[in-house]
């Protein structure tokens, strides 16, 4: 379905004359969007983008998915469990377009880039008006033009590697935003749909992502997240400027103040980038490392391309280079052929690194992957057990391993005041640690330095540090 590798890279621009038609006709009657996102962040950050074009094209953000005239569902693939969700949702709607049949329906992203999901669900939910990829973002207001026409339109493209720039971004966060350093990934792990809906890695200039890291400064970010599925495989400029590289030239830029990446794949990680972690001052000492698995056996299953020994490895040389650093990374129990023992050496590996927070999850067959035809699927109940488990483990862990933030000092970006008491301000710190502290509206949006003085099971408790504490 698509083509393989070495994809050339060449920018297309959003048609930003048909939005301003369209715009022409919209603005006056008050017409609304609402775009519901599901899954990673990288689904969260293309819904933003729809957001923008939305707006480019006249409509305004509606107050709820009922009040809107315009419902988009921006879908995730990734486990069965949010494609279920997804289903119910748009059968709910039905209702609503009987009794409105101006409403529009559009519903995109990993599900539909599936092409014989896309044509199940155009078959399914005749009321939804749009069924598309998630490679045609920036075609949005051409189709979105042929349904207020009332066309009925299916349309899913094979990803071929295009890059689109310039589209218009309406983002969420009020201090902290994200910014897409790549696309798609080349990875096939056996269990994951990623790389057949994203398509082959395809890195974007580092002109044109410097320019958008400055662009979000001036609108008064203090914070990006480098965004990509594999941001440690990044080669921007032809090949030429790599990860490290990239994150010096964004340090560089005076007006922000703090830069996060995700997500790191372990058999990428270059000593480069852990001296970059180590010297860089903007860069947070949080690294989402995804093990997957403690087994070597399992990890071979899943084409991981690295061992235990060697994930651990890893590990060291981070804590050796970044004493302070927090590791976090994403655990799939129950994946085919997954016997106690190796779900022990999971454990074991879990009690080793010592994360700072796990996000665990139960194996999901994902149709056309090679896990899906592998024998030995692993029953349901063994599956949600061997998750309890490692969810106790997890959290035993973090309780007793949060003691050793007792009296560290860091810095936090107040995101703002708890709603039960309004003198407590709270915020994130470097190591992506939740901090509490009293404080109160007026340091919004600021960086302040705060010693930690207890601990809560997923957040500490700090007082802003004066000059005297340091
Ligand atoms: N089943 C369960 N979890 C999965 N992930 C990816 N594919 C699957 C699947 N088929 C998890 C991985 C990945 C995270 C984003 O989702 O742990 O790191
Ligand atoms: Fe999926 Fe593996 Fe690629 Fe991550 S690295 S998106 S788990 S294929």
């Amino acid at each position: 379905m698509q083509k393989e590798c070495n994809v050339p890279v060449s920018a297309v621009k959003h048609n930003a004359a048909v939005a301003a038609q369209i715009a022409t006709r919209m603005a006056a009657l008050g017409k609304t969007y609402h775009i519901e996102a599901y899954g990673c962040q990288m689904n969260a950050h293309d819904a933003e983008t729809m957001a923008g074009i939305f707006l480019s094209m006249g409509y305004k953000k509606a107050s709820s998915l009922q009040d809107a005239d315009v419902i988009v569902f921006n879908t995730c693939c990734v486990r069965e469990h949010a494609e279920k969700r997804v289903f119910g949702n748009i059968g709910a709607l039905k209702k609503r377009k009987d009794e409105n049949p101006d409403l529009k329906i559009i519903v995109c992203g990993c599900m539909p880039q599936q092409r014989e999901v896309a044509e199940r669900m155009y078959k399914r939910f005749p009321f939804v008006d749009m069924i598309v990829g998630t490679n045609e973002l920036y075609m949005l207001p051409e189709l979105f033009q042929r349904i207020l026409e009332g066309e009925r339109i299916l349309h899913v493209v094979d990803i071929d590697g295009e890059i689109a720039e310039g589209l218009p971004i309406h983002r969420e966060g009020t201090f902290s935003t994200c910014v897409n350093i790549m696309y798609g990934c080349n990875n096939f792990c056996t269990y994951c749909i990623v790389p057949y809906v994203r398509g082959r890695e395809r890195s974007r200039t580092s002109a044109d992502i410097l320019q958008e890291v400055r662009n979000v400064a001036a609108e008064g970010f203090k914070e990006v997240m480098l965004l990509g599925q594999n941001v440690n495989s990044y080669a921007g400029d032809d090949g030429t400027v790599h990860f490290p590289q990239l994150l010096a030239m964004v340090n560089g830029i005076e007006e922000i103040s703090r830069i996060r990446f995700m997500t790191s794949h372990p058999k990428d990680l270059s000593p480069a980038l852990i001296d970059a972690i180590a010297s860089l001052d903007k860069l947070c000492k949080h690294i989402h490392l995804p093990v997957q698995s403690g087994s070597d056996r399992i990890l071979h299953a899943m084409n991981r391309h690295y061992t235990r020994a060697d994930y651990l490895r890893i590990v060291r040389m981070l804590r050796e280079k970044v004493p302070e650093i927090e590791i976090t990374t994403d655990i799939i129990v129950g994946f085919p052929g997954e016997t106690e023992a190796d779900f022990q050496d999971t454990l074991s590996l879990m009690r080793e690194v010592d994360y700072a927070a796990a996000y665990t999850f139960m194996y999901s067959k994902r149709k056309g992957t090679k896990a899906a035809a592998m024998p030995e699927q692993v029953e349901e109940e063994t599956k949600k057990r061997r998750l309890q488990e490692l969810n106790a483990l997890q959290a035993e862990l973090l309780q007793k391993g949060n003691a050793r933030f007792i009296g560290t000092r860091g810095t936090a970006l107040v995101e703002g005041c708890d709603h039960r008491s309004a003198s407590m301000a709270y915020g994130r710190l470097g190591n992506n640690k939740m901090v509490y502290f009293p404080g109160d509206e007026s340091l919004v949006g600021q960086m302040v330095d705060v010693i930690v003085t207890q601990t809560q099971t997923n957040s500490l408790i700090g007082r802003i540090a004066t000059e005297t504490n340091r």
